[in-house]
């Protein structure tokens, strides 16, 4: 089972960015993390991050290309604007799991809107690098 990975803008900066909100790991740390438990669940994952909202949608687009089966992705404040990432998950397939660190709907109000999850199966907020994890072990139950 192939999944993608997908972080959007300033999440290259996870570690020293707004640690008492995101946490002390660095996206490496967090990508090793979700490296070793897709090892043990036998799930073949990529990883793809970048600030721009092209970028994001070209490697969403690409996963429908290389038949990814799922894809967990983590648009960060593209997801509260970003009608064109959201029209890009519907053009795929592809089950598609929106992910956020902190709990969005516990912040700024800007912040509880997401335009990106009703392309998506479902939405995991709240659990830190977990919810990566959590939404591999979904769309695993998803797609058997
Ligand atoms: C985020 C939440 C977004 O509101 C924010 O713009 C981010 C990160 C999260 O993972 O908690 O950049 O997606």
């Amino acid at each position: 089972m192939k999944i993608v990975i997908i972080n959007g803008p300033n999440l290259n900066f996870l570690g020293t960015r707004e640690p008492e909100i995101y946490g002390t790991q660095t996206l490496e740390e967090i990508e090793s993390k979700i490296q070793k438990y897709a090892e043990t669940q036998e799930v073949d994952c990529s990883f793809f991050q970048s600030n721009s909202e092209g970028e994001l949608i070209d490697r969403i687009q690409q996963a429908h290309m290389d038949k990814a089966d799922g894809i967990v992705l983590n648009p960060a404040a593209y997801t509260h604007y970003s009608y064109a990432i959201h029209d890009a998950v519907k053009s795929i397939m592809i089950p598609t799991v929106e992910v956020h660190l902190s709990a969005i709907h516990a912040r700024e109000s800007f912040r509880k809107e997401s335009v990106i999850a009703s392309a998506c199966i479902g939405q995991i907020s709240g659990f830190g690098p977990t919810g990566y994890l959590l939404a591999i072990h979904a769309l695993k139950e998803v797609i058997k």
